[in-house]
């Protein structure tokens, strides 16, 4: 990692909450901003985490569903392990089919929120990230619309580009509710938002 970005990660203000707070990434913030404006996670709730190392979304969508919820967390990578009984994870690609059915299988039941901050590694090429990061969210769309009850959510990291409008529009075709949001956490600079999507249309039955 070049040493300009190393310093300039330490003066960040989330990213020094969160070696403070102990959550493993300062992108749990992000969750935490968005499901307190807009409510889409809660005590209880079954949550599907795609894209999940290190763990920091685990952590926090753990504090908000509680010790009656579930916690799920799939990467490519692997993810140390927690001590919750209510938090599993499993090394998987989320654009292969296999991954789906490893998820449904270590499901209580039906999940209530899936989230996906999965981001694949960038090549710097502008247009190549945007497409790849949209290509991952509407992978984790389909996992999304094959385990989510009726009237759930999916919340979902994307690059602003010109592939977003028509994924906005697929979101729109399933999601009776859908927001772009950009929470304080996520830098400025950055391309990164997350498209929420609300009330799922039509559930698993
Ligand atoms: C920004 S990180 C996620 C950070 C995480 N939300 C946290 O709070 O700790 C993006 C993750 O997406 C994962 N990823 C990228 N492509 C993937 C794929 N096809 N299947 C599963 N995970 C993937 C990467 O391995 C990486 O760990």
């Amino acid at each position: 990692m070049p040493k300009a970005w190393i310093q300039q990660r330490k003066k960040d203000y989330y990213y020094k909450k969160a070696k403070e707070e102990k959550y493993r990434s300062r992108a749990a913030y992000k969750l935490f901003q968005a499901i307190e404006k807009y409510h889409f996670m809660k005590s209880g709730d079954v949550v599907v985490d795609l894209g999940a190392a290190p763990g920091g979304w685990i952590q926090a969508a753990r504090k908000v569903v509680g010790s009656k919820g579930f916690v799920l967390g799939v990467d490519l990578k692997s993810i140390e392990p927690f001590s919750q009984s209510n938090v599993r994870t499993f090394i998987g690609d989320l654009t292969k089919l296999e991954t789906l059915e490893q998820i449904l299988s270590a499901l209580p039941g039906k999940a209530d929120v899936v989230i996906s901050d999965a981001s694949p590694n960038i090549s710097g090429i502008w247009e190549v990230d945007h497409a790849r990061q949209i290509d991952l969210a509407e992978q984790s769309l389909k996992i999304a619309l094959e385990t989510l009850r009726f009237s759930g959510s999916f919340f979902v990291k994307v690059f602003e580009g010109d592939l977003l409008n028509n994924f906005i529009a697929k979101m729109k075709e399933h999601f009776e509710i859908v927001r772009i949001i950009k929470p304080k956490a996520s830098r400025v600079k950055s391309s990164e938002l997350f498209i929420l999507g609300m009330r799922l249309r039509k559930g698993v039955n």
